[in-house]
């Protein structure tokens, strides 16, 4: 996969054209720290691990759960542990992670600003036709690599993700009963369900 890397020009480094020079203007030097590319390599590759960890094992967990217990089995497999296995990747790479779309089943993974700016933007694209994110920016907390991935509807999904008409009674009661305000269905094999996103800190060079 190709990956596009958008380095920012460090923000320190604009200049105002428009003010009038001060004599005794002597601003305080505000320095943002260097661009390290090494650095910014490590933290995509970290924050690309990290969407990719989480997008496999939760789609292994609930598949294996269809297989095993059927879907009414797996909702609860899929809601019980979708949130704990997002802490672990978590906290096993140190990075943010999460799944977020524009129509959620849990209002929890709205996701961040750049991840919802995302999701606006490619909105009714076919998953196979939306192109992610990575890249490395100067957050307002410091430089951070991002990484978004697609998410696509399969044939699996529409279990639980379908059409209404199409979702089994028992599966719609269970969903009802755990996700009140469920907005996750109506999707059709191809169409893009959201995006698995990771936001990673660039490691300073000077301590
Ligand atoms: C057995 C039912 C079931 C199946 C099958 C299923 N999901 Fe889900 N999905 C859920 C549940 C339940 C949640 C809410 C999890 C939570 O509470 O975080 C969810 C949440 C999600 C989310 C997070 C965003 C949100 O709306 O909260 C994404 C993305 C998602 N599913 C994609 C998929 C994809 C892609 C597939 C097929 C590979 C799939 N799901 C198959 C039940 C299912």
């Amino acid at each position: 996969m190709k990956m596009l890397v958008v380095l920012l020009a460090v923000a320190g480094c604009s200049r105002d054209t428009a003010s009038v020079p001060t004599p005794k203007a002597d601003p305080p030097e505000v320095k943002a720290a260097p661009v390290d590319p090494a650095a910014d390599a490590d933290a995509l590759v970290k924050a690309n691990e990290a969407a990719g960890l989480l997008g496999t094992s939760l789609k292994q967990r609930i598949l294996q759960e269809m297989a095993d217990g059927g879907p009414v089995a797996a909702i609860a497999a899929c809601s019980d542990e979708a949130q704990a296995l997002t802490a672990q990747v978590r906290g096993q790479k140190q990075v943010a992670v999460g799944r977020a779309s524009t129509k959620l089943r849990n209002p929890n993974n709205s996701g961040p600003e750049w991840v919802k700016e995302w999701l606006a933007a490619t909105e009714g694209t076919p998953a196979a036709e939306a192109t992610g994110l990575s890249e490395v920016v100067n957050g307002p907390n410091g430089r951070v690599a991002r990484v978004i991935k697609p998410i696509a509807v399969e044939a699996p999904c529409l279990t639980c993700h379908g059409a209404p008409e199409a979702i089994p009674e028992d599966v719609k009661a269970v969903l009802a009963e755990r996700y009140p305000k469920d907005q996750a269905t109506g999707y059709a094999v191809g169409d893009l369900r959201g995006a698995l996103w990771a936001e990673a800190r660039v490691a300073s060079a000077t301590p």
